[in-house]
């Protein structure tokens, strides 16, 4: 195996960051400074990186149920991270794609960057399923907006097609037992109306805060947001806010054989 990659899957850092770090001679192999990425390893090579010994992992794939307040990144000053909800041993994975720090829902995890790139890339048109409660009413002309495209941006932003499937319509005080205990975004109270609406959309692409800026588009503000489903695999029911399980090997080849 190549240098870089070894090093990808042991969880240094991603594969072209090792390019980089191997240049720059922080790389050892059987005591030697190396600094050639492509270098072939043999089984019984030793490497060591900053002085440290590194253990070869493999691949790795994991599902998390995101809570809201984390944020999707490796590491912030801030804020908590998805990575901080993973035990020390799993640390050198990184997330796929992104999640607003209030979304919850499903977010996968690795260390294999064609993973992310099988799932992540525009031109493999993933779609992605959000469940959501929206303050606003929708009818069939703002169906058709949504599911056609919208403009999102200042100017010719447009959204690709999308599914948009209402499940729930009333008054907000209809739906009180079933918004308790959710983490609603806060919202000025003047205004919107005290409808509500419920329901799923699906996206093929991930612009930034693309559900609710498609439902603001047509007057709906986004309470509450949950991705439900990426591809054909669906967040697994029995995993509770904050904790994570490893991909099948068949959900990670039906993640990666998928037919654009
Ligand atoms: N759309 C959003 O608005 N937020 C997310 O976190 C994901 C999709």
């Amino acid at each position: 195996m190549r240098l870089d990659k070894f090093l990808a899957e042991s969880g240094v850092a991603p594969r072209k960051k090792n390019r980089i770090l191997i240049k720059e001679g922080r790389v050892m192999v059987n005591g030697e400074i190396i600094t050639e990425p492509a270098m072939i390893l043999k089984e019984s090579d030793i490497v060591l990186f900053d002085g440290e010994v590194v253990t070869h992992q493999g691949k790795r794939y994991y599902m998390f149920h995101k809570p809201a307040g984390c944020v999707t990144a490796r590491s912030d000053d801030r804020h908590k991270t998805v990575l901080d909800y993973f035990h020390e041993e799993e640390q050198g994975l990184f997330p796929v794609g992104r999640l607003d720090k209030d979304t919850e829902g499903l977010l996968f995890l690795t260390n294999d960057g064609e993973f992310d790139y099988a799932l992540m890339n525009p031109s493999k048109h993933v779609e992605k399923r959000y469940f959501f409660w929206a303050l606003g009413e929708m009818n069939e002309e703002k169906r058709n907006g949504i599911e056609t495209g919208v403009e999102i941006g200042d100017g010719d932003l447009f959204t690709k097609p999308a599914k948009l499937e209402i499940t729930e319509s009333g008054e907000v005080s209809e739906f009180k037992d079933r918004l308790e205990g959710l983490k609603l975004r806060p919202f000025n109270e003047g205004a919107y109306n005290r409808r509500l609406i419920g329901g799923y959309l699906t996206i093929s692409e991930g612009k930034k805060h693309q559900v609710k800026r498609m439902l603001k588009a047509h007057g709906c503000f986004v309470l509450y947001l949950k991705r439900v489903a990426i591809g054909d695999i669906e967040l697994d029911s029995k995993l509770q806010k904050g904790e994570y399980r490893q991909l099948t090997i068949e959900e990670v080849q039906i993640l990666m054989n998928r037919e654009n």
